[in-house]
This record gives C-alpha cells, sequence and structure tokens, in this order.
C-alpha cells in the first residue's frame, strides 16, 4: 500500500493509542508461564504481538485477546516445528531467553529482515548460563540444569535483558545483568507483580529462581513510542493541540519527553496513576511557540532508540545544526533507520548527513512532499508520514501497511485528526 499524506494546516482532537508493545508481549509470555488464567485488556493488535500470540500458541498455552492460559513453569509443550516470530525481535528475543530453560529443543525464525538481526547478543550470555543455544539459525534448549551467572551486558537492551531474567528464572542461584544504560523495566515490573524475587540496584538488575508465577490481571497502557508520532507532529504543526489519554509513562520511557520539552514543545501529563503495577498518564501537547537545536548522544540515545527517526524528522524544523549520535543500534533495528531516514528526509529536501552512530541535521528546512521508502519498518513509515504533514505537496510512502507491526488504524487516526 502507498500512503499518501499531505500537509496538514493543524492537527486537533483525541489520540487512540495501541496497547504498549513491549508490555503486551512481556503479558503473553509471562502469562504462559503462570500458574493459572491471566488477564489483561488493551492487548496491542500489532503484528508483532499476534507474533508473539502465535508462537505461544505453538507451546501448548491457549491465547485470547483478553487472556491467557498459563501452564505453570514447566508445563510449556514441544512445538511441532520451528516457530515464526515474523518481524518482532522482542518475541525472538525474549521467547529465546524463556525456551532455552526448557527441556526440549526449540528453532526460532522470522522474517528477511528478523534474520538479518544479530541473536549473538542473547546465544552468548545464554551459553554462559549452561544451555544450549546456537545462531544462525536460531536454536535453543533442550540441556539442563541453568546456572545463573553475572552479566555485563555490551549493548544496552532491554530485549536481552529480559531474556536473561527469563532464562534466571529456571537456573539455579541468583542471575544479575548489569545494564550499560538502565532501560525499559517492564519484565521487572511484571515478575514482581507475579511474586517472583527480582529487583533492580541501579544498573545491576537481580533475579532469583521461581517455583511458581502468580497469574496477572492488568490494563495495557497506551505505547508511549506510539505516542511519539503525535506529539512531535502536534508540536510542529501550527495550531494544533492533542490531548492523548492513557498513555503508559513508565519512567523508563520518558526520556524523550524531556528532549521534547527542550526544543520547545511544552507536553503536560496530567491524572498520573498506576494501573497493573505501571504508571500511566494523558499527555497533552501544543504547537511549541520557540524551538531549539538538539543534541542527543550516548546513554540519552539508548534510552529513546525507538524515537530517533521521528527526533530526526523534528531536526529538520529546528533552527541550527542539531546532533544525533551514539544510536548505532538503529542500524540493525527492523532497517537500518540511519539510513532510511537519511533517504527519505533528504529526498524531501532536508539537510541531514548520516553518520555512523546517527545523523546531523541543520535546520529550519522547507521539506517538499516526494515518494519515500517506508523499508518496510514501521517506525521509518510512521516518522516518513509526520515529515509529510509537514511538507508541501503529497508525500507518498510505499509499503505503508507495516505500520500495522505495532500501530494498526495509524493512518485513519491521522486522517482524523487532521
Ligand atoms: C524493546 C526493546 C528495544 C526496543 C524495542 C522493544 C522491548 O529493543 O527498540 O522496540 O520490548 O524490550 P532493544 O532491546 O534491542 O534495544
Amino acid at each position: 500500500m502507498i500512503a499518501a499524506i499531505r500537509k496538514a494546516r493543524r492537527l486537533e482532537g483525541d489520540v487512540m493509542l495501541p496497547g504498549d508493545k513491549s508490555i503486551s508481549h512481556r503479558a503473553l509470555i509471562l502469562g504462559a508461564i503462570a500458574s493459572g488464567e491471566s488477564r489483561f485488556r488493551g492487548l496491542s493488535s500489532g503484528a508483532d504481538v499476534r507474533s508473539t500470540a502465535h508462537c505461544v500458541r505453538a507451546l501448548g498455552v491457549e491465547v485470547s485477546d483478553s487472556a491467557v492460559g498459563g501452564v505453570g513453569m514447566h508445563g510449556l509443550r514441544a512445538p511441532t516445528g520451528a516457530l515464526d516470530c515474523g518481524n518482532s525481535g522482542t518475541t525472538m528475543r525474549l521467547l529465546a531467553g524463556l525456551l532455552a530453560a526448557q527441556p526440549f529443543v526449540t528453532e526460532l525464525r522470522g522474517d528477511d529482515s528478523l534474520t538479518a538481526r544479530p541473536m549473538d547478543r542473547v546465544v552468548t550470555p545464554l551459553r554462559e548460563m549452561g544451555a544450549a543455544a546456537s545462531w544462525p539459525p536460531l536454536v535453543v534448549g533442550g540441556r539442563m540444569p541453568l546456572h545463573g551467572i553475572d552479566y555485563v551486558m555490551p549493548v544496552a537492551s532491554a530485549q536481552v535483558k529480559s531474556a536473561l531474567l527469563l532464562a534466571g528464572l529456571f537456573a539455579d542461584g541468583r542471575t544479575t545483568v548489569v545494564e550499560p544504560v538502565a532501560t525499559r523495566n517492564h519484565t521487572e515490573l511484571m515478575l514482581e507483580a507475579m511474586g517472583a524475587s527480582v529487583g533492580a540496584d541501579g544498573r545491576h538488575v537481580k533475579v532469583s529462581p521461581a517455583e511458581r508465577l502468580s497469574p496477572l490481571d492488568i490494563e495495557i497502557p497506551g505505547d508511549l513510542s506510539a505516542a511519539s508520532f503525535w506529539l512531535v507532529a502536534a508540536g510542529l504543526v501550527s495550531k494544533s493541540r492533542l490531548r492523548i489519554r492513557n498513555a503508559g509513562i513508565n519512567p523508563t520511557r520518558m526520556k524523550f519527553i524531556e528532549l521534547l520539552r527542550g526544543i520547545g514543545i511544552g507536553v503536560t501529563v496530567e491524572g498520573a496513576r498506576k494501573a497493573g503495577g505501571e504508571p500511566v498518564g494523558d499527555l497533552a501537547v501544543g504547537t511549541a511557540p520557540n524551538l531549539r537545536p538538539l543534541t542527543i548522544n550516548g546513554a540519552i540515545a539508548a534510552q529513546t532508540i525507538d524515537e530517533l527517526p521521528v527526533f530526526a524528522v523534528a531536526a529538520t524544523q529546528l533552527p541550527g545544526t542539531s546532533r544525533i549520535t551514539g544510536a548505532g543500534e538503529l542500524r540493525v533495528k527492523e532497517s537500518n533507520r540511519i539510513a532510511a531516514m537519511a533517504e527519505g528526509l533528504a529526498a524531501m529536501g532536508a539537510d541531514i548527513a548520516a553518520l555512523d552512530d546517527g545523523w546531523v541535521i541543520t535546520g529550519p528546512r522547507h521539506l517538499e512532499g516526494a515518494r519515500v521508502r517506508s523499508h518496510r519498518d514501521h517506525r521509518v513509515a510512521m516518522a516518513l508520514a509526520v515529515a509529510g504533514l509537514l511538507a508541501d505537496g503529497t508525500t507518498e510512502i510505499d509499503d505503508a501497511e507495516c505500520v500495522d507491526i505495532s500501530y494498526p488504524g495509524f493512518f485513519d487516526q491521522l486522517e482524523s485528526l487532521c
């Protein structure tokens, strides 16, 4: 599908966010090994979470949109064939951790994009725990028992951390993961709510073996990373005002809100509350009166990794030179996001130079609608759609259906706000 986006005169209204993708994956995977049925409201209907649901079903677990029939810590069944993780890195890496600790062998497969993404980052520490694990292709499990390790992660990754915490539930002794930067802690919060012994001491995250996990009954908040597209768009399109209800506002995901405020886009959080162990609130945003350039590097890049494509779009409209560095991980996401965003924004007239680990972008630049490529990457497609709202004429985005990975209905939502 080719999406055609026209310049927006203003954006106004209420945004409906999809359920948080990270929390939805974890609800299905952790719910699968709980003792009894977990219930949830607001599960993401995106294709990535459907991939997790499909894999969990193949392990002998009943799954619906609102419940998962946990089979207990030792109740998973060997699948009859390879598990298909589709486009989803979270599915593959989290399940690698869980399945490395099972008495049976599992192969995990994915589409072309996922097959090209690095999996040695989970295989190496899982082997250190005594698990059988190899890649490529990714094959795990069948050798027990695992033992707890102290692992210093070379790359900041919530997926790798979560994989090791899952394996650690089944290991002898405690597992400690030391993160270079504190990443999203949804796995830790959910495990704690299920009665596991898990805790963080700064960047040291520890988990002890568990005998049983209690089922969940949770409200899954709206996806803050999905909100980032609307926050940037409303901040940059004249006379705009948006309200976003029920967004997850977990502090480990909020760094980009601070960055938005730093460039002049004032986001306010109202009605902060807790839902299912996770902080939730409503967000309000309007057109920024004054804009300032952006600098992102090091730890901040790791904490805003999913929002960087839309920050690249924002930077085209900021005065002066914005620098986004320390984001080499963008090269190994669903696409090479550094190259994909540089290509798309340059085609629209931006002054953007790709670096090994980010971009240098000078603005403000007048953008012109162009035909651009999503590279079948949901976040690239949505970021370029925001660029299209700022550009003269029409922007055509190819393979735009890839937004379904995390945000089914994204383009309908866009139309209703314009
Ligand atoms: C995720 C972690 C991040 C993020 C991804 C979701 C998660 O990936 O980019 O969209 O749910 O744990 P990495 O762990 O590879 O940084």
